[in-house]
């Protein structure tokens, strides 16, 4: 479980708040996801997560262990992130993007190997086809594959994704978000997914958490979200997409 208290961050001393008292746990095996607009802290939230980025108040805890005091490496070994805008490096192949964290973390280069054949395969990326290629020379679609598989590369429990099928259009977001269900329930994972897009974070959040400038507005199921909001906030960010979903059935 991820357990964050009163977490807060600012970067300018305290006279804003990216992040301003947020307390909410994570629970194992459930995908929360993150929703909110730009600039509402949602990147934010993830890098203090894995200690990207250093807390201003509060403490985050990783299966009841404060992070403060560990090793970031083992920590993000634990931790797989998918960058907003992919984020893959582009002089690197495939295959050592994939591989990226077990160089990191010393695995010799057979089992390196393996591991980044293994990955493009459960993505759905044929390595003989794709293993030698760069990042240029992949669809967007692709390139978002790839940066799941190197988050998934060291078998991590936890799973943070920000925004990763945001800039796709909306036939590969569908099929990526199909394929990001299926592979939960192999995998077994507890993800925290980041989208501004509240059907996408209909369609893959066990439990949403609405975020509007660095406070949290409500947690919940979609159910209790759609059907009890917390705030006013939270009532009118829904209040289109539940008249859709009501005209259209569907989704409750
Ligand atoms: N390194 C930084 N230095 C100063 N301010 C920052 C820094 N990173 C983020 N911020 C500010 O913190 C706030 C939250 O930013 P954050 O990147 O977390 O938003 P976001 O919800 O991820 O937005 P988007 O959907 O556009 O990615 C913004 O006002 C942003 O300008
Ligand atoms: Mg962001």
């Amino acid at each position: 479980m991820i357990s964050l208290k009163h977490v807060s961050k600012s970067f300018d001393d305290g006279q804003h708040f990216a992040i301003d008292n947020v307390s909410l746990n994570i629970h194992e095996g459930e995908t929360l996801v993150l929703l909110g607009s730009s600039g509402s802290g949602k990147t934010t939230l993830l890098k203090l997560t894995n200690r990207l980025l250093d807390l201003t108040g509060g403490t985050i805890e990783l299966d009841g262990k404060n992070i403060a005091g560990q090793d970031p490496i083992a920590l993000r070994r634990r931790i797989g992130y998918v960058f907003q805008g992919i984020g893959l490096f582009p002089h690197m192949t495939v295959e050592e993007n994939v591989a990226m964290v077990p160089r990191l973390i010393g695995w010799p280069s057979q089992k390196r190997r393996e591991r980044a054949h293994e990955l493009l395969r459960l993505i759905g990326l044929d390595p003989d086809t794709y293993a030698g290629r760069f990042p240029e020379e992949l669809s967007g679609g692709q390139q978002q594959r790839v940066g799941v598989g190197r988050a998934l590369a060291a078998d991590p429990a936890y799973l943070l994704m920000d925004e990763p099928f945001g800039a796709l259009d909306a036939l590969t977001r569908d099929t990526l978000q199909q394929e990001l269900l299926t592979l939960k329930q192999r995998l077994n994972k507890t993800i925290v997914f980041v989208t501004h897009d509240i059907f996408e974070a209909l369609t893959l959040g066990d439990r949403i958490a609405v975020l509007h400038a660095g406070h949290l507005q409500q947690i919940g199921t979609k159910e209790e979200i759609l059907q009890n909001p917390a705030t006013d906030f939270v009532r009118e960010l829904f209040a289109k997409p539940a008249q859709q979903l009501a005209v259209y059935g569907g989704m409750l």
